[in-house]
């Protein structure tokens, strides 16, 4: 159980929000929050939180803070009933954290090079990857527009980043979570001036064991692979550490600022 403040200048018990919350770092962040004192509320929002065995078992155990919601964070009617659901709750939100992501499924492989590029990889991706995020905020905005401190962090990936690209391949991934940063970077912009205590964060993880990453595992050695319970510690550290100055800002789970 961890007794630090969630957010800077946050004197208050938290409202906090999770979507993705039955993924890898999803779920290690709602486990890791629904232990500390620091919040007050948390919702565990998913495609099928109420079905999920893990969800389940933490909101038996923290039955007055967690509360389970099940939402396609794609459908925009989704996304509008589960924020009335949590308006119910709560007028506000202090912190909310998207772990939605999208690397590959059934339909859906980063590619390695052009010829695989197709519009159904690009449209998936950017669905998940960019749109999502920027729809939820949107569904979000009148439980982020008060006085009182508020993050909204949302997971990217440093293969985002476009200057840090030298291996190329992954286009609809790295596109995708590009124009998510800057989707969340013009939020930042926003929502600065409908609350002067915001802050928006693109974050990255580092790699970690998730499904996500298993199949892309095999050149990241032992102590640079990461198990979800470290990735989402460490990027909670790394959203505590922030200040409103910061907002619109792209760090790692270490805390080192990324460039775009
Ligand atoms: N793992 C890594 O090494 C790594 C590295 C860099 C960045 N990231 C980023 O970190 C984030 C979390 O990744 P992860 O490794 O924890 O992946 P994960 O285990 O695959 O979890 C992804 C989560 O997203 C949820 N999700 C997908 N589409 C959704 C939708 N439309 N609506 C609601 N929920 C949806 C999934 O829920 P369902 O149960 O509904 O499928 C799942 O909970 C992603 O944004 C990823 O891009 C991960």
């Amino acid at each position: 159980m961890q007794n630090t403040p969630l957010l800077h200048d946050l004197d208050t018990p938290a409202n906090v929000l999770v979507v993705g919350a039955t993924g890898g770092i999803g779920l290690a962040f709602a486990r890791d929050l629904a232990t500390r004192p620091a919040v007050a509320r948390l919702f565990a929002v998913a495609r099928r939180a109420r079905a999920n065995a893990a969800l389940n078992a933490l909101a038996a155990q923290y039955p007055d803070r967690v509360v389970l919601l099940d939402c396609d964070i794609r459908d925009e009617a989704a996304l509008a009933a589960m924020a009335a659901a949590v308006r119910i709750v709560t007028p506000a939100l202090n912190l909310v954290i998207n772990t939605v992501g999208l690397l590959h499924d059934a339909a859906l492989q980063p590619e390695k090079s052009l010829a695989q590029v197709t519009r159904a990889s690009l449209e998936a991706s950017f669905l998940t990857n960019a749109f999502a995020p920027i729809l939820l905020a949107k569904a979000l905005l009148p439980l982020l527009r008060h006085a009182q401190p508020v993050a909204f962090a949302s997971l990217s990936a440093r293969v985002g980043s476009i200057g840090d690209n030298r291996i190329g391949g992954w286009y609809s991934y790295r596109a995708a979570k590009a124009a998510q940063n800057q989707l969340l970077k013009t939020l930042s912009i926003e929502l600065t001036r409908l609350n002067r205590r915001s802050i928006v964060l693109a974050l990255h993880p580092g790699t970690t064991d998730t499904g996500l990453s298993k199949p892309f595992q095999g050149n990241v050695s032992a102590e640079k692979l990461f198990t979800p319970e470290f990735s989402a510690t460490a990027l909670l550290a790394v959203i505590a550490a922030r200040v409103p100055a910061d907002s619109g800002g792209f760090y790692a789970w270490d805390g080192q600022p990324i460039g775009w």
